[in-house]
This record gives structure tokens, C-alpha cells and sequence, in this order.
């Protein structure tokens, strides 16, 4: 696999691959933001860590990443860490899914729709990279508003079991093409 690319700028972020030196920034958004993001990420069960498995896990991403896997981008704003975004290799080869979650300060002006447009991007840099996936609940009406935004079709509604406790159990699985994505591009 070839390494994803370290960073990317849009018009208002800088999104970069995050290393154990972003533990301070990264666990103050999470402890900020642990109401707004509990009910749809299921890792957050295990939150609070202590500072140092925080470290140790933001390594691991480091790592995964120089190893050419996924990439766990923090999002920032002028310098501040207003939330993360991922490229994960989940679902079939010629696909990555974008993971996310902002800040609670920082919804509502459309920053995770601009980083989702750079990630998307990013992810059809990748040769072999045919479809980027978007998945979540369908409770999860704010997270669904993302990839309708960016264009993603709606492919299809997958029963699961819940693992985090907003969730009905119901996926939703947004997609967009290469060729889809290129053709938005040139429109724009
Ligand atoms: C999912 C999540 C990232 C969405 O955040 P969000 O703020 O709604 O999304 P955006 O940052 O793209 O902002 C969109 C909003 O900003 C508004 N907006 C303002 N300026 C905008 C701009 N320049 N471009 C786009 N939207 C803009 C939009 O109208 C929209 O407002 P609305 O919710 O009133 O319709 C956030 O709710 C979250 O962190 N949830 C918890 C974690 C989570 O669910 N993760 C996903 C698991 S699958």
C-alpha cells in the first residue's frame, strides 16, 4: 500500500496526520466534547485514558500511517485542534471509508463538510482507489448531512448490531465515485 500523503490545506483548515506530541490538544477537544460525541462513536466507552495510553495509542496511528495504512488527520483552525478525520481502509480494496468527528465548539460552520471535501480528494490520489465511503447511523442525522452535502450517493442500509449508545442499528453507506467526484470538480 502506498502511504497516504502527511497533510492537507482547504480554504480554512490544516488537516494533518497526528503524532503523540497532539496528545494535550487532542485530549482536551475529546474531554470538551465527550456529550456531543458519545452517543455515535463507540471507543469513547472506554474514555477517559490516562495521558500516557493517549501517546501510546497516537503513536500506533503515526506508525500505521508511515506503514502506508490508514491516516487519523487532526483537524486544525489557525493552530487550534477542533477534531480529527480518517482515511480507513475498512471495506474493499478499491475503497476508503472517512471517519470523523468535530469539536463541539466548532459545529455548525460547515468545517467538517470542508475537511470531508479535502479527504475525498485525498483518497482519489491513491491509485486503485475507485470509491470513498461515508458510514454511520441512521439516528445520526447530523453525520448523514456530511457526505449528502458533499454529493455521496446513498448506496445502501446495512442492519448492524449498536455499538455506541445513540444508535438505532441501522448503517447508512454514502459513496462517491472517481469518476463522480472528478465530474463535481470540474463543475465547481
Ligand atoms: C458529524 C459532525 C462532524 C457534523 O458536524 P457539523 O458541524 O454538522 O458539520 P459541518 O462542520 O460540515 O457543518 C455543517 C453545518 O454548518 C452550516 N454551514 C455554515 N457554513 C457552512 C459552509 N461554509 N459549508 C457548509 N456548511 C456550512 C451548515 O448549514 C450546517 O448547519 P446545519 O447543521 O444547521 O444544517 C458532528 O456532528 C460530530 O462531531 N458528531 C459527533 C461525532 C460523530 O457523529 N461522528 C460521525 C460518526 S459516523
Amino acid at each position: 500500500m502506498k502511504r497516504l500523503p502527511e497533510r492537507t490545506e482547504t480554504t480554512r483548515l490544516l488537516l494533518r496526520q497526528l503524532t503523540p506530541a497532539d496528545e494535550p490538544a487532542m485530549g482536551a477537544s475529546l474531554r470538551d466534547s465527550a456529550d456531543h460525541i458519545s452517543p455515535w462513536l463507540p471507543w469513547m466507552a472506554n474514555e477517559p485514558i490516562s495521558r500516557a495510553d493517549r501517546r501510546e495509542l497516537m503513536s500506533t496511528w503515526e506508525q500505521e500511517w508511515r506503514d502506508g495504512g490508514d491516516a487519523i488527520f487532526g483537524i486544525f483552525l489557525e493552530d487550534e485542534h477542533i477534531g480529527n478525520v480518517g482515511l480507513h481502509r475498512r471495506g474493499p480494496t478499491d475503497s476508503l471509508e472517512i471517519g470523523y468527528w468535530l469539536h463541539a465548539g466548532h459545529t455548525g460552520r460547515g468545517y467538517m463538510t470542508e475537511a470531508g471535501s479535502a479527504m475525498t480528494t485525498l483518497a482519489f490520489t491513491q491509485p486503485g482507489i475507485e470509491r470513498v465511503a461515508i458510514h454511520h447511523d441512521r439516528a445520526n442525522a447530523a453525520s448523514g448531512a456530511v457526505p449528502r452535502r458533499l454529493g455521496f450517493i446513498l448506496a445502501r442500509e446495512v442492519t448492524k448490531p449498536i455499538d455506541a449508545p445513540g444508535e438505532e442499528g441501522v448503517e447508512y453507506q454514502w459513496e462517491v465515485s472517481r469518476d463522480a467526484w472528478a465530474a463535481r470538480a470540474a463543475a465547481t
